[in-house]
Parts: structure tokens; C-alpha cells; sequence
């Protein structure tokens, strides 16, 4: 995400935070003013951390439209200071915030953005080991996570419901370090450009 690319993910993930803790719309520009802040720190932590984007174009038109987002940490350094139970380890690399605007879901977008994570995961992080969150009622996300190699290291206790929040699973991968990166059909030497960037 460059920084005159801010503005449309802050759309696109404060409308993914309202639809998921399932708030009125009204409640949307509150949301996009908490996102933003909150991309602009992310933003200072690079090249600890990065924004991926995730681009979608009809064929034949010219122009494309912001289809999802994906949030990577690669080190400690670009840790989040409070992420959620289960406390995943500060070591790890640490995949957050995937959406994927609602009309352009069950495309594959999720899955090339979590592919693309984890190969610019393997480029920039000597851990090989992966965590993310996924919500216990988060079925899609869930089968995407659980198709890719993800599984479940430990999940919030009940206890959680007090505090009003969903109960979360802490999923964990081992990345391999794939020769072929035609599987995205993304070519490799553009991962090497947006590895290059972030060093
Ligand atoms: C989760 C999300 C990013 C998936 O994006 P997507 O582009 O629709 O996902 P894909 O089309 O790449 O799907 C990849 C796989 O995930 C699984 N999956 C995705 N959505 C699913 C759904 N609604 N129901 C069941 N399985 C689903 C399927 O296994 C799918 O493979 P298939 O289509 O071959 O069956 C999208 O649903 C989203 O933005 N949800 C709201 C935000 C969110 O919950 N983010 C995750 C936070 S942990």
C-alpha cells in the first residue's frame, strides 16, 4: 500500500470491521478516522511490517478496482504492542486484516492475497513459521486458512464472551519456500520488486 493508496483501504477495511461486528453504517466514518490512525502507525514500522493490495480488473477494461487487503508483521520489531488472545509469539511473522470488498468474494482474491503474504513472508522473514487469528464463527475465513495449511494452536476461552468479544482460534503454518511461483500466476520477479521496496 503506498501512501496515496490509504485512503480507499481505509474504505475497504473499515467497511469489513462494520459488516463483521455486524454495525450500522452510520457507524463507518467513526470506523475509517480509528483505521486510518491506525494504518498510519503500521506504516511507520515498515519495512517491519507491509500492506499488501490486492487488485481486480474485468477482462477487456482498462481501468482496475481495489478488490482486498492483507496486513503482514515480519519481525518483532513490527509486532502489534496489544494483538489479541491467544497471544500469538512476538517472533513470529503474523498475518492480519484480510478482506476482500463483498462483490468480489468466492474469486480466489483471499487466497492469492494470503499466497502472496506468505511468499513476501518467506523473502523477508528468516522465520519460516506463520500465525494469524481467525474467529470461531468466521467459517469462510476459516475453511481459507484451514485449505492453506493453517491450523488451530489454541482458542480464547470461553471466559471471553464476558468482555463482549468473539471467541478467537490462533492458527499457525510452516512456510515452505516454494521454487515455483507460477502456482499465483504472479511473476516471480515481481515478488522480488516489492521485496525490494521494503528494504
Ligand atoms: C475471508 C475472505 C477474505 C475470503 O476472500 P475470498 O476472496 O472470498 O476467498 P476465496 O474466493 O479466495 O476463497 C478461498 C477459499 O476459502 C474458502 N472460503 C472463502 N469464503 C468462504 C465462504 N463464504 N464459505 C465457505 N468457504 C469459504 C473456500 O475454501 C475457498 O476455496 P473455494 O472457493 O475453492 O471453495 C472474505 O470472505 C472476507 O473479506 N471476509 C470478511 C472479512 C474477514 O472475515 N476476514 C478474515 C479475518 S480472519
Amino acid at each position: 500500500m503506498r501512501e496515496e493508496e490509504m485512503d480507499m483501504t481505509v474504505s475497504l477495511l473499515s467497511e469489513s470491521f462494520a459488516e463483521s461486528m455486524m454495525m450500522a453504517t452510520s457507524y463507518v466514518k467513526l470506523l475509517e478516522f480509528l483505521v486510518k490512525n491506525y494504518l498510519i502507525e503500521r506504516r511507520e514500522m515498515m519495512p517491519h511490517n507491509a500492506t499488501l493490495l490486492g487488485v481486480y480488473r474485468e477482462n477487456g477494461e482498462e481501468g482496475f478496482e481495489l478488490a482486498g487487503t492483507v496486513e503482514l508483521t515480519f519481525d518483532r520489531k513490527g509486532a502489534n504492542a496489544n494483538p489479541p488472545t491467544p497471544t500469538p509469539p512476538k517472533n513470529s511473522p503474523y498475518i492480519c486484516n484480510m478482506a476482500v470488498r463483498k462483490p468480489l468474494r468466492r474469486r480466489g482474491i483471499g487466497w492469492h492475497l494470503l499466497k502472496a503474504g506468505e511468499e513476501l513472508i518467506t523473502k523477508m522473514s528468516s522465520s519460516r513459521e506463520v500465525h494469524l487469528h481467525c474467529r470461531m464463527i468466521d467459517e469462510g475465513p476459516f475453511n481459507m486458512y484451514t485449505k492453506a495449511g493453517y491450523s488451530v494452536v489454541k482458542t480464547d476461552s470461553i471466559l471471553t464472551l464476558l468482555t463482549l468479544q468473539r471467541r478467537r482460534h490462533l492458527m499457525r503454518k510452516e512456510l515452505h519456500v516454494s521454487e515455483d511461483a507460477s502456482e499465483l500466476d504472479i511473476p516471480n520477479d515481481q515478488f522480488t520488486k516489492l521485496a525490494d521496496v521494503y528494504k
